[in-house]
């Protein structure tokens, strides 16, 4: 008998950005913008991470305003919650149960050695907490869950993707093919947005206003954050990361963005100064946002039926991720269900 293609026949795409601020270029530009660009090839799956955010101390109201925030943004690129599987984490307990139980599939050892894990702990000294610790485990139930084949991400998430798969494979050693092993997609261009302040660091929301153009930011905002973006005092435009970041990193923006390779970008902007550069990327950033911001407030002027959409996809979302709880349960040996 012949079956019909259906959406779930598609290689599975799972990707996740946490609700800790208001998003930035860097997560548009690393992230979001792929996810669009892969959304009809691929069984897309696109998660508010609201669970990985606790790690740092949030002010609750506001967490629970950004969780919404964040899954507009997500439609605003223009994701179709009919198609993608768009939710917040938190709503899928099998995330937080699966996590529990890799983490016994983890070593100490490997957990200590994630740059991210250091980076924050050196940031928040005042609170070291054990779920920045097994932040990457939870990241690996999210992925996993989802019998995931690729997972769109900027550079800096390659290493917990990187622990995912031995997580993964570990497991799969033990209890036969139990997990798909999932791979990194990240951008050739773009996958490092940096800090427009010290460009040696990449873009974050968690830093200071000046240092990125965040995806809702005013025109003038933008203009005026690109203007005084740091670059260096040789006056030569080429594209140099290590010995040009600030200027490679304008010059990378302005590549994603209009799609023109690097070649042409420095041939037709090469003595033109960088004032010109700045100015041609803040236009260019400008017109790619605009239209996001648009739909952004239209998708935010109807709170009911966004949160009416994040709660069908939730459900959705929790029968798939069961299938794969209740098989790595039984693998484990946990207590039978009545109903299983
Ligand atoms: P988060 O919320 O820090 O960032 C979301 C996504 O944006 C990318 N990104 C960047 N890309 C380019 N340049 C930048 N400056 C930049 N800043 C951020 C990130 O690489 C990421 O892809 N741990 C994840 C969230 C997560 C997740 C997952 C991701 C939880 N579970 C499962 C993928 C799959 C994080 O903190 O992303």
């Amino acid at each position: 008998m012949q079956t019909q293609p259906t959406v779930e026949h598609k290689p599975v795409i799972f990707s996740g950005i946490q609700p800790s601020g208001m998003l930035t270029l860097g997560n548009y530009i690393g992230a979001l913008r792929n996810f669009k660009l892969l959304e009809d090839d691929y069984d897309c799956v696109y998660c508010v991470v609201d669970l990985h955010t606790l790690t740092v101390r949030q002010e609750a109201a506001q967490l629970r305003r950004r969780c919404l925030e964040i899954a507009a943004i997500y439609m605003a690129v223009g994701l179709d919650p009919d198609k993608s599987l768009i939710f917040c984490q938190s709503h899928v307990s099998a995330h937080a149960e699966l996590s529990w139980i890799l983490s016994k599939y983890t070593y100490l050892g490997e957990l200590q050695r994630m740059t991210q894990y250091k980076d924050k702990c050196a940031k928040h000294a005042d609170n070291i907490n054990a779920g920045l610790l097994t932040y990457p485990v939870l990241m690996a139930a999210d992925i996993l869950l989802y019998q995931t084949h690729l997972v769109p991400i900027g550079a800096d998430q390659k290493q917990h993707l990187e622990i995912t798969r031995d997580i993964a494979q570990r497991f799969n050693a033990l209890y036969g093919d139990v997990f798909t092993i999932p791979d990194a997609y990240i951008g050739k261009v773009g996958s490092r947005v940096m800090s427009l302040q010290e460009p040696a660091r990449k873009m974050s929301k968690s830093d200071p206003e000046e240092t990125y153009v965040g995806i809702l930011d005013k025109p003038e905002d933008i203009r005026r954050k690109l203007k005084r973006a740091v670059t260096d005092s040789d006056g030569d435009i080429r594209f140099d990361p290590e010995n040009k970041p600030g200027v490679s990193n304008l010059l990378s923006i302005l590549s994603v963005l209009t799609g023109d390779s690097m070649d042409k970008l420095v041939n037709e902007l090469s003595g033109k100064g960088y004032g010109e550069l700045k100015t041609r990327t803040a236009e260019c950033v400008i017109e790619a946002l605009a239209p996001i911001q648009a739909e952004y407030a239209r998708i935010m002027a109807d709170k009911a039926t966004l949160q009416a959409i994040l709660d069908r996809n939730a459900e959705r979302a929790s029968v798939r991720a069961n299938r794969t709880l209740d098989k790595v349960k039984h693998k484990v040996g946990l207590a039978p269900h009545g109903k299983a």
